[in-house]
């Protein structure tokens, strides 16, 4: 079992799309085990996205992460970071087909609607900055068993 964090960025929460979102990882069958909303501050943000410091797009990518509300997600199951990452498709969503996230509701690299981490150790890392343990549930999907 792993885990996972999505984070629905600013633009998804804008355009109204958390729902449809959140349906398409409840509907593949993973679990959302930890779920928020928050306006990400910037030294949240400077700490999520350290690895992209001194980038060309680092501070484009602050600005837009903490321009708005985001909805952050555990997302709990078999091969969860492998499975969000694929459903998520490429980080440019111009390579993104059709039938994942980014293809199917985003054209920008920088506001390209989801999050989600790349390994586990990114995931353990992600996880813990945004959840402390109490707020992570615990509980037996129907189709688990
Ligand atoms: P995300 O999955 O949140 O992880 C890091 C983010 O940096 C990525 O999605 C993109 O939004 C952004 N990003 C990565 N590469 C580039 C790039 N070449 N130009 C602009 N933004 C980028």
């Amino acid at each position: 079992m792993e885990r996972t964090l999505v984070i629905i960025k600013p633009n998804g929460v804008r355009r109204g799309l958390v729902g449809d979102l959140l349906s398409r990882f409840e509907r593949r069958g993973l679990k959302i085990a930890g779920l928020k909303m928050a306006t990400m501050s910037r030294s949240k943000a400077a700490e999520h996205y350290a690895e992209h410091e001194g980038k060309s797009f680092y501070e484009e990518l602050v600005g837009f992460i903490t321009s708005g509300p985001v909805v952050l997600t555990v997302i709990e199951g078999p091969k969860a970071i492998s499975i969000a990452r694929s459903m998520a498709g490429p980080t440019d969503p111009s390579k993104a087909s059709p039938g994942t996230i980014r293809g199917d509701y985003a054209i920008s690299i920088t506001c390209n609607i989801v999050h989600a981490s790349d390994s586990s150790k990114s995931a353990e890392r992600e996880i813990g900055l945004f959840f402390q343990q109490e707020e992570i549930q615990r509980y037996d999907l129907r189709n688990e068993s």
